[in-house]
């Protein structure tokens, strides 16, 4: 992991436009304020796919007939108790894998998962799933979640290159549910992103201190601020931080110095919105064929099947 970090900040922070990749948001303090995220009243996505889930568990249960649930990025793991509920009631499912790069957060989730359902077989696995996709253990008749659409926090290439290698490791049993989010009006997307309490904001600097104890860097969050534009072209939330002087930055354990000028802006994550056209051939182009595609009565969010082709 630590040679991940090194790798993608020497590559992110040399570039022009600087970026750092999402993933290194959620150290224990990220991985929690993600969760108040999830509890804001600007922040729709994940009450829109908890709702989706409570309505159509039972359908995702029968269609999946999974004897095992692999979650990939799972988070607290809290609307996977939905599926799991609804795996149980159908009566196919022995195990749960979830797999988080948030390793702490990880195994405190599973213990609770662990406790609650005692008639599981819990798997907890601390994983990169964009570079540890085959090494995933193997499992008999997977249903794959892939949740809370964090496959928008990927761009277009790097999904392809995903569900490719899903694709690769899906047995021909094996199923996949897919949250994303839809293409909607773009101030209450920016709401979304960049909530009245500033929650949104402690997540995006926490980066900094991610930054800063992973490698040694000196990053004063204090002079950096939280930007959420939407990008109209690509249909997509940018959080970025933008400098608030001329400013030096050292990393010290890549030997970097990094110049900041005022008001200069480091891009820290995508979150593309989808619309179904696009998710369909996305799934097509990797050997996978959409088979339910349900969406919430506000129509904001939608949780698609989908199947070997
Ligand atoms: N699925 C949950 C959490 C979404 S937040 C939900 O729907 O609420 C995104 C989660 O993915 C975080 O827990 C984060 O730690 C994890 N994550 C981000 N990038 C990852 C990667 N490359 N590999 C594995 N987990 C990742
Ligand atoms: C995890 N991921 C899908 C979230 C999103 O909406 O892109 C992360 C997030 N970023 C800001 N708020 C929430």
């Amino acid at each position: 992991m630590e040679q991940a970090l090194r790798s993608d900040v020497a590559r992110g922070l040399s570039r022009m436009p600087k970026e750092v990749p999402p993933k290194w948001f959620y150290d224990e303090r990220g991985s929690e304020l993600f969760e108040e995220i999830t509890r804001l009243d600007e922040y729709y996505p994940t009450r829109r796919e908890r709702a989706i889930l409570a309505e159509h568990g039972e359908d995702i249960a029968r269609f999946s007939g999974a004897v095992t649930l692999m979650e990939l990025g799972a988070g607290s793991g809290d609307k996977t108790r939905i599926l799991l509920d609804a795996l149980i009631d159908v009566g196919t499912l022995r195990a749960y894998v979830p797999v988080d790069v948030s390793r702490g957060f990880l195994l405190d989730s599973a213990a609770k998962i662990a406790a609650d359902y005692p008639e599981l077989r819990i798997h907890a696995v601390a994983a990169d799933h964009d570079r540890h996709l085959a090494l995933l253990p193997d499992g008999e008749r997977r249903l794959i979640a892939f949740l809370g659409s964090t496959i928008g926090n990927m761009t277009p290439e790097e999904r392809g290159r995903f569900l490719g290698g899903l694709r690769g490791i899906m047995d021909p049993d094996d199923s996949l549910l897919l949250g994303a989010d839809l293409v909607k009006d773009r101030s209450r997307l920016v709401r979304a992103y960049d909530d009245a309490r500033g929650v949104t904001a402690a997540f995006n600097l926490n980066l900094l201190s991610v930054l800063n104890r992973g490698l040694g860097a000196d990053f004063d969050p204090g002079k950096f601020r939280h930007v959420a534009v939407w990008d109209d072209v690509h249909e997509r939330i940018e959080m970025r931080l933008r400098s608030a002087c001329d400013q030096t930055v050292v990393v010290r354990d890549l030997g970097l110095k990094i110049p900041f000028a005022a008001g200069e802006e480091m891009r820290t994550e995508i979150s593309s919105k989808f619309r179904r056209p696009a998710v369909e051939q996305e799934l097509a182009a990797a050997g996978l064929e959409l088979a339910r595609w349900w969406v919430d009565s506000d129509g904001d969010y939608a949780v698609c099947l989908a199947r070997v082709a």
